[in-house]
């Protein structure tokens, strides 16, 4: 089993700064557009930077290939370190790079997004989306150090900001130390770093998802599916996919615990609730998870809940998953 070191790093925009310097002659980056004010001028003019405008249309093999293409012609070498400074689109993509391009080089993540800070920089699972489905291809490309600097969060939009504490909301379930700081109602910034912490010990002990970090996908499977169907932020269809999972699965004390987390964390109750969609189409949903499962698969492995702090995995036949979900009220159209 591969284990992998702790390499978050904690940040003011100063010492990133710093950091960037210091790596100036072997400096190559993928970066967002959106956050191109928040660095300096000799970042800003590199010709060693590969811009995204839009990173998740741009996740796919055609700007992977080209931003090879850009790398190469402009002299990357084995000794480069490339920096993905983005949300998780970003990452995800820059790190596939990094992992592919002259057979793997090292890189540095800078996530940008609180989506990214908390999940998608940390663990090394890199990826670009396919037209039959998300992070299709991809590997397992630990980055060397990931730089999380708060600053950059400051202009986000509301929407990004709920789309990360929908991810928040899931480590609130997946540790009692994480849902108390929730409840108590702490900063953002230091729940954010306990929800890291979390992450990078389950990545250390599991880098290739062999074991418990499957966990980190509790409420990913309806998740991904409202994401697809309802075209809503990656966190918020997550804390939607753990609500909608507790309710086909009657679990109501942890319904309750799951309003007060989401309250907490000032996330909108009503727009995680179906009846907010008219639009929503329960055959769509069940296509994507039909289309979604791998294929010849049967059964798909849930992550379940035994209560705050404690998971499990259960093996489920697929056509009893839909049954469940149809026979729930909320999914009647
Ligand atoms: N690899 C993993 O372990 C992992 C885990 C979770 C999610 N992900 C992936 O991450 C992606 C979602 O991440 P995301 O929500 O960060 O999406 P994203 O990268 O698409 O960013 C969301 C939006 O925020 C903008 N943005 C980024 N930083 C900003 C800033 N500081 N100020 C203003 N705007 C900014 C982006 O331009 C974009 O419009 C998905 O592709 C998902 O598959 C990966």
């Amino acid at each position: 089993m591969i284990r992998m070191k702790s390499n978050l790093t904690y940040l003011k925009k100063p010492d990133l700064f710093k950091v960037l310097n210091q790596h100036q002659d072997s400096f190559f980056a993928v970066i967002d557009e959106a956050v191109r004010e928040h660095l300096p001028d000799w970042v800003k003019n590199s010709k060693k930077v590969f811009w995204l405008k839009n990173p998740e249309a741009s996740k796919n093999l055609a700007t992977f290939g080209e931003v090879i293409g850009f790398f190469l012609d402009q002299g990357i070498s084995r000794s480069s370190m490339l920096f993905a400074i983005g949300g998780g689109a970003t990452t995800d993509l820059a790190g596939f790079v990094a992992a592919s391009i002259l057979r793997g080089i090292s890189w540095t993540s800078v996530p940008t997004t609180l989506l990214a800070v908390v999940d998608g920089s940390i663990g090394g699972k890199v990826a670009v989306n396919m037209p039959q489905g998300k992070n299709l291809v991809g590997a397992f490309h630990a980055p060397e150090k990931v730089c999380i600097c708060y600053d950059f969060l400051s202009s986000l939009s509301k929407v990004e900001w709920d789309s990360g504490k929908g991810e928040v909301l899931k480590y609130g379930f997946l540790s009692t130390k994480i849902s108390e700081m929730i409840l108590k109602r702490e900063s953002l910034e230091l729940i954010a770093h306990e929800c890291c912490e979390f992450k990078q010990k389950i990545v250390e002990k599991d880098f290739k998802e062999e074991g418990e970090r499957i966990f980190l996908n509790l409420g990913h499977t309806l998740g991904h599916a409202f994401e697809s169907n309802l075209k809503i932020p990656h966190g918020v269809a997550v804390a939607m996919g753990i609500k909608y999972l507790l309710k086909v699965f009657s679990q109501s004390e942890l319904l309750v615990e799951w309003e007060k987390l989401a309250d907490s964390l000032g996330i909108s109750l009503e727009e995680t609730n179906l009846s907010h969609y008219p639009e929503f189409s329960v055959d769509k949903f069940k296509s994507y998870m039909l289309q979604d499962k791998k294929k010849n698969q049967t059964s798909i492995r849930l992550v379940l809940l035994n209560k705050v702090g404690s998971c499990y995995v259960q093996e489920i036949k697929f056509q009893d998953f839909l049954k469940k979900i149809e026979a729930n009220e909320d999914f009647k159209s």
